[in-house]
């Protein structure tokens, strides 16, 4: 289990997961006074902002490093109503869903491995760029029907040496939104290595992919 720094304010407190951060850059630059760098001693300082302007932009926080617990208790963050998956540029499955990945808590938000380099695997860690990991966020839409319902469970099953099984409601979309397939069921790639991304076909055997 990570390690999450916490940071009481009067109005919100603020959690950080050093671990999961890729370094997004969204706290620092919405809310500077708030998440300050260079400084000594807490860089977060939950009372130089409103306890609503600091929930809006943990919501922006794509990796969940960023989790809060407002002290009003019924303005905590709650499960969207669609559940997505973004396949970012060159980068991590941006989840943002009522998800359940294997041995984790409970997350709304979370960015998953993609390329295969993460050494906290299934969480990505940044290790693309050094990777040189070059793939589009963009694909083809496959055709599917529009599903009734949106939301609910998303679980996430690590495969051994395989793909992210994902069951549940799930919208998988491309990196700049649109919408690439409404699905119930999908096996998505985490080696780096599929011709069918960010689908998985098999191609984790052929280069011996391990996930540890
Ligand atoms: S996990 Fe990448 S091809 Fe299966």
């Amino acid at each position: 289990m990570s390690t999450i720094d916490e940071y009481q304010g009067k109005e919100v407190t603020i959690y950080f997961n050093p671990e999961k951060c890729i370094h997004a850059g969204v706290c620092v630059q919405t809310l500077p006074n708030v998440f300050r760098v260079n400084v000594k001693g807490p860089w977060i300082a939950p009372d130089n902002a409103d306890a609503e302007d600091i929930s809006a932009l943990a919501h922006n926080c794509p990796s969940g490093a960023i989790t809060y617990k407002r002290h009003d208790k019924d303005k905590q963050e709650l499960p969207p109503f669609v559940n997505l998956i973004k396949v970012l540029e060159n980068g991590p499955l941006a989840f943002l869903a009522d998800l359940e990945v294997e041995n984790s808590e409970p997350l709304i938000r979370a960015t998953l491995c993609r390329c295969g380099a993460s050494k906290n695997k299934p969480f990505c860690d940044g290790k693309h760029n050094e990777a040189g990991f070059y793939a589009t966020g963009e694909y083809d839409i496959t055709e599917t029907k529009p599903m009734p319902q949106h939301a609910g469970k998303l679980a996430v099953t690590l495969l051994k040496d395989g793909p992210l099984l994902c069951k549940g409601n799930m919208e998988v979309c491309s990196g700049t939104g649109k919408r690439l397939n409404s699905t119930k069921e999908a096996a998505l790639c985490r080696c780096g290595a599929s011709k069918d991304k960010p689908y998985c076909d098999g191609s984790h055997v052929g280069i011996g992919f391990t996930t540890g």
